[in-house]
């Protein structure tokens, strides 16, 4: 079932469902899982998700971008599979919460790296486990994991309990990834960034394996032109009603 944002506009319209929302999650861990495009706003919604619910987040692009740094670092070719898997064992090896979470990650020049190695099918191989292992088992005194990426719904976790697909025109999203780089890269354009981004996608959605597309029972949310508060409301609506469903619990 794919519900476009639109249906969904009561919930963002009705100031009741935006303020009263109650969660009553199901007592089984619960997996939640957010694809979509560059810069579409997924990460700031599965971040959100994850802090209203008190599930572990896991930002899987950032694997992909570790590797790419770490096969730069190494001098590496990124569409090389033999430069490539070295740093994915490295990775593996030394992966921490600090690392995910470096700024050193968003630099262009690792975006572009990140979006190479990962059409390589052995680095996508190779990042499963992990995937899969964080989404059934989240680390610490959690209910559920929210994973954020690209092929979450259709790859990673086929069976999540809840999918959401969020997208947004490439302009709306070269415009913000454009405000969020100008802090630390003065000199980035909005014109170079609409570029990136545009090959970014075509890559991310064209190549062979695992390409970015969204499984048939995700929710799709369109962020063109909406607040992260909006996609946000949208989406807790949506999972109300699943998670009512679940527990027959009331609000
Ligand atoms: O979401 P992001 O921009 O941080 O992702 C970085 C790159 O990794 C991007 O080119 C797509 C790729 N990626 C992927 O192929 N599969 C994922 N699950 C997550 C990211």
């Amino acid at each position: 079932m794919s519900i476009a944002y639109n249906k969904n506009k009561a919930a963002v319209n009705d100031p009741s469902l935006q303020d009263n929302v109650v969660l009553t999650p199901p007592l089984r861990k619960m997996i939640i899982a957010v694809d979509g495009p560059a810069a579409s706003g997924k990460g700031t919604l599965a971040r959100k998700i994850a802090e209203r619910l008190n599930y572990a987040y896991l930002d899987t692009g950032a694997l992909y971008r570790a590797v790419a740094l770490a096969t730069l670092e190494m001098a590496g070719e990124p569409s090389r599979v033999e430069s490539v898997m070295p740093a994915v064992d490295i990775i593996k090896r030394n992966l921490t919460t600090a690392l995910l979470e470096s700024p050193v990650l968003r630099k262009p020049e690792v975006s572009e790296a990140a979006s190479k190695v990962a059409a390589i099918p052995e680095v996508r191989a190779a990042l499963l486990d992990f995937q899969r292992d964080f989404a059934k088992n989240p680390p610490g005194d959690v209910g559920g994991a929210v994973l954020d990426g690209r092929d979450i719904g259709t790859v990673v976790c086929p069976n999540a309990d809840v999918k959401f697909f969020v997208t947004a025109n490439p302009e709306a999203r070269a415009e913000r990834r454009f405000k969020e780089l100008l802090w630390t890269h003065p000199l980035i354009t909005l014109e170079r960034v609409l570029s990136d981004i545009t090959q970014r996608d075509k890559r991310d959605s064209g190549r062979e394996f695992a390409p970015t597309y969204p499984a048939g029972d995700a929710y799709l949310l369109d962020t063109t032109k909406l607040s992260a508060n909006d996609v946000l409301d949208t989406a807790i609506w949506t999972l109300h009603k699943k998670f009512l469903a679940e527990t027959g619990a009331n609000i």
